[in-house]
């Protein structure tokens, strides 16, 4: 599997998990928000230690994306602290346009991500760079599924 391949993979596994908060969003979408938060906080945690932190080492850090990607990122944690403000606060009516408004925000970010930056990694970094960065993501990104 390449490099790009397990990334989507995760979008895949995100984008279901988008889908059952976009329906609990209707009732109660505790559970649902606080499965989809852990999941895509790992993923992000994934290309910023993982991937980041690799290309940085390579010296291949020259993809003009990365700090717009981040951007957006910040921006997604932010709309999660907000979520998770109303949560506690009770449930406020503004949260299902909060939810709604996430999973905008998370469907751009990763429309950017294929376009821009994901095909690069399979493109630009040699078959010895992929394997190593392979093995990061295996270390730590213990729920991603088949690797090798
Ligand atoms: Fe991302
Ligand atoms: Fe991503």
């Amino acid at each position: 599997m390449t490099i790009t391949e397990i990334l989507q993979r995760d979008h895949a596994r995100l984008e279901d998990q988008a889908k059952h908060l976009r329906d609990a969003n209707r009732s109660d979408p505790r559970h649902d928000f606080s499965t989809f938060s852990e999941a895509i906080s790992r993923h992000m945690f994934l290309e910023e230690h993982a991937i980041l932190a690799f290309l940085t080492t390579e010296n291949s850090c020259n993809y003009l994306d990365m700090p717009e990607l981040l951007r957006q990122h910040d921006a997604l944690r932010l709309q999660m602290a907000r979520i998770e403000e109303d949560l506690a606060a009770s449930a406020r009516p503004t949260i299902h346009g909060l939810i709604l408004q996430l999973l905008a925000e998370m469907d751009a970010h990763f429309l950017f991500e294929a376009q821009s930056l994901y095909g690069l990694f399979d493109t630009e970094l040699t078959k010895d760079q992929q394997q190593r960065l392979r093995g990061w993501l295996q270390v730590l990104g213990e729920t991603l599924p088949d690797q090798a």
